[in-house]
């Protein structure tokens, strides 16, 4: 079972599916990863994609959806050059976690950043309520970080912001976890190798009139705009990635049922992993608040002496149990359970029964 942070698990039948055209696509006489973008075999494949991926997630029909390359990393900083650059105004960005604090060190670099909260002082172990938040309503833009994959504080609410201010988004590590109502995003994106595919591809979601706020003068590859006006095809396009991202939201679709199904399926794993955390405190901590707990990346140590020594423990004699990926973030420490889209129901249970056993054996 691969619980690892990203790059991550992928449905077993989106793998066997890629496996079997890598060779032949037998529509094409070709592999995909050797088609032309311009061909009509891809015009398919990227029209499908979008297609799933706005019937899934509901998109409105005054967003647009991009395909980009530079990794969720990259939006750090095209988001501020797009919507920020030359504004005079602040963005503001509420700061709950590593990612957020990565975003802000962009922004600086394109103008002035307003910290609207931050978590950092009490070690990221929540997300603020709407009240908390000190958001000038002249904002460029709000910023906030729907889950923070390394501390693993998630909003389960995304609080009210003023309607003026566009709120913008990195939803990289719970994109197409759950259903988003993305009328109240500007812009949302997330890097694809969590829930939607293979590294190599960011997913961008950008209201309309937000590309009409976007300076001149920016580099083709730095401007949402070539993305939209070219369908994503300005350059070429991660093929194989976007081939992959089609494969998956079919799964999401047509054998998980949609965004619902997903989400009640994710919140299932979670509570099972998290019911064991609360019932043991003699052995397991976990990192967020009840409140803020992550349904994607589940966060926890081990609170026996000496410190980190029975966590390295726990990940190695769960690899050799065949569970991978389950050391924390180096920042953080401890023990970290990616439980994305594609990580099974059963292979969270097994977890869990190993996280019993593992207790009884140090009592
Ligand atoms: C929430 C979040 N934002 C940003 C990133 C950076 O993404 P990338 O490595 O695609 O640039 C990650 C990567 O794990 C992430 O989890």
């Amino acid at each position: 079972v691969n619980f690892s942070p990203g790059p991550s698990a992928l449905p077993l039948p989106v793998l066997e599916e890629a496996q079997a055209t890598l060779v032949t696509l037998p529509e094409v006489g070709a592999s995909p990863l050797e088609v032309s973008h311009r061909g009509s075999w891809f015009t398919g494949v990227i029209e499908e994609a979008e297609a799933n991926l706005r019937e899934l997630l509901a998109i409105p029909e005054t967003h647009r959806v991009c395909f980009l390359q530079g990794g969720a990393t990259l939006q750090f900083s095209m988001v501020p050059m797009n919507l920020l650059r030359g504004t005079g105004r602040a963005a503001a960005y509420v700061v709950t976690g590593s990612w957020s604090e990565k975003a802000v060190a962009e922004a600086e670099k394109e103008g002035r950043v307003r910290i609207a909260w931050t978590g950092r002082e009490e070690g990221f172990v929540r997300v603020p309520d709407a009240a908390e938040l000190d958001l000038p309503r002249d904002a460029a833009y709000a910023h906030v970080t729907t889950n923070e994959t390394i501390q693993g504080v998630e909003f389960r609410e995304i609080p009210a912001i003023d309607g003026a201010v566009p709120l913008v988004a990195d939803a990289s590590s719970d994109l197409l976890s759950r259903p988003m109502d993305l009328d109240r995003f500007g812009l949302l994106y997330g890097g694809a190798q969590k829930n939607a595919g293979p590294a190599g591809l960011t997913i961008v979601i950008v209201r309309d009139d937000l590309l009409e706020r976007i300076p001149d003068g920016l580099g083709a590859m730095l401007d949402y705009r070539t993305f939209v006006r070219s369908s994503s095809l300005y350059n070429t396009p991660p093929v194989f990635a976007i081939y992959v991202v089609l494969l998956v939201t079919r799964w999401l679709r047509d054998e998980i049922g949609g965004l619902k199904a997903m989400a009640d399926l994710n919140e299932e794993k979670a509570s099972t992993l998290y019911s064991v955390i609360d019932e043991m405190p003699d052995v397991y901590r976990g990192h967020a608040d009840p409140g803020s707990r992550s349904r994607m990346n589940v966060t926890f140590r081990t609170i026996r002496l000496p410190a980190g020594e029975l966590d390295r423990a726990f990940v190695e004699q769960a690899e050799r149990e065949g569970m991978i990926g389950l050391k924390g973030h180096r920042s953080v420490g401890g023990i970290r359970a990616s439980i994305y889209n594609a990580v099974p129901l059963d292979g969270v249970r097994k977890l869990a029964a190993f996280m019993r056993e593992f207790a009884a054996g140090i009592r």
